[in-house]
């Protein structure tokens, strides 16, 4: 029992270590390497925000927790939303902020999608895990609240089953244990579920939160960035901050200390296709030779852009061709809803891309 408890909470207590130091304690123990070198920590892990407080944009969200935290106390919560918004970080601060830093890897359980969470996980780890009991007081004598909260982080992809196998052990432990549950798409979380839940949507981050907040850590890295390059990684990331701090992480390690993030690095970092390649392959269409189009096909694919990619760039293109009518426009549109469908299962992307384009040359040369 104790194993799984040190197991359980392993990801948590490691992530709490990472959290611990910001920008200006990179120096503490835990930060260094063998060599005495400071450890380079991932910046999304170095700027989540500690506090709720600190979590930008999602006002209601923080607004109720605030009073939660308060009052000690915390119903069950399920956050919902796109990638990047802030979800896990706004839970794992709260619960820091309930618990403090010590009781916070005893109280917590984290599990996400890469741990095994079948009905037999939920059934055995999580009820266990559950039925400890939780004392009510703090080492520093604040009050403490005597419940602990179990994350399930992207609960999205658990099975119907397991979420079945839950809803039982939510109801039943509901004195000690308090459950949060995160995810991209509520409606794959089963309905007895959410009826348990408090329900939070997290809003995809507005453009200026996203600059404003890449531009401290930009200041507070010591790199200096274009303005272009901002808007890139804007673009690039489609509001995900998540992929935003990681393209700026790797764009920094790539320009060096002294050297300036240009538009032209982020957009190589995120694999976004250039413009002329991708007006090179809609000029083809209407060529309508099926060797010339199988050539710029190729090429692309042998610069190692990504199909997807190129799908969701060339969305923008068709929609602004004037060349096309609407009607074309939709059926062109559905084919590509074809192709992502396929390119998720695991089709092959050249083949794919072919037959995108192909649909595209016939609109374009024979649709009417
Ligand atoms: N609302 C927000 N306010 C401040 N930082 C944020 C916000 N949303 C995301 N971030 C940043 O993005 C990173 C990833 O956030 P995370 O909470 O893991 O997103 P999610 O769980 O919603 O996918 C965090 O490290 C944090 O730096
Ligand atoms: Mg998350």
């Amino acid at each position: 029992m104790q194993a799984f408890l040190k197991g359980g909470t392993s990801s948590a207590a490691a992530k709490e270590k990472t959290q611990s130091p910001g920008p200006s304690a990179s120096g503490t123990k835990s930060q260094k390497g063998k060599d005495g070198k400071a450890k380079p920590v991932p910046w999304i892990e170095k700027y989540r925000p500690r506090s709720v407080e600190d979590v930008a944009y999602q006002d209601e969200v923080i607004a109720v927790l605030k009073k939660c935290i308060q009052g000690s106390d915390l119903p069950n919560l399920l956050f919902y939303g796109p990638p990047g918004t802030g979800k896990t970080s706004t839970i794992l601060a709260a619960a820091r902020q309930l618990f403090g830093p010590e009781l916070f890897r005893n109280r917590v359980l984290e599990l996400n999608a890469s741990d095994e969470r079948g009905i037999s996980v939920v059934r055995e780890k999580v009820k266990k895990f559950a039925q400890l009991t939780a004392g009510g007081s703090r080492s520093d004598g604040k009050p403490c609240p005597p419940f602990k909260i179990i994350i399930l982080d992207e609960a999205d992809s658990m099975t119907k089953d397991a979420q079945s196998a839950l809803r039982r052990t939510m109801e039943k432990e509901s004195k000690t244990t308090r459950f949060c549950l995160i995810c991209n798409y509520v409606s794959r979380i089963i309905g007895p579920i959410t009826s348990r839940c408090a329900k939070f949507r997290f809003k995809a981050l507005a453009t200026d939160i996203l600059t404003s907040r890449l531009k401290a850590i930009c200041e507070a890295e010591g790199v200096s960035i274009e303005d272009a390059a901002v808007d890139a990684l804007l673009a690039a990331s489609g509001g995900d901050m998540r992929r935003a701090i990681m393209y700026l992480q790797s764009a920094s390690r790539l320009c060096g200390q002294d050297g300036t993030i240009s538009q032209s690095m982020i957009f190589n970092i995120a694999g976004v296709v250039p413009e002329d390649s991708l007006d090179q392959l809609i000029s083809t269409c209407s060529s309508d030779s099926y060797e010339e189009l199988d050539k710029v096909v190729k090429n692309v694919i042998f610069e190692g852009y990504a199909a997807s990619q190129i799908l969701e760039q060339l969305f923008d293109k068709v929609v602004n061709m004037n060349t096309l009518s609407d009607q074309q426009k939709a059926i062109i549109f559905e084919k590509m809803a074809h192709t992502d469908k396929c390119l998720l299962d695991g089709a092959d992307e050249y083949l794919q891309l072919m037959a995108l384009f192909s649909t595209i040359m016939q609109q374009s040369c024979h649709g009417s």
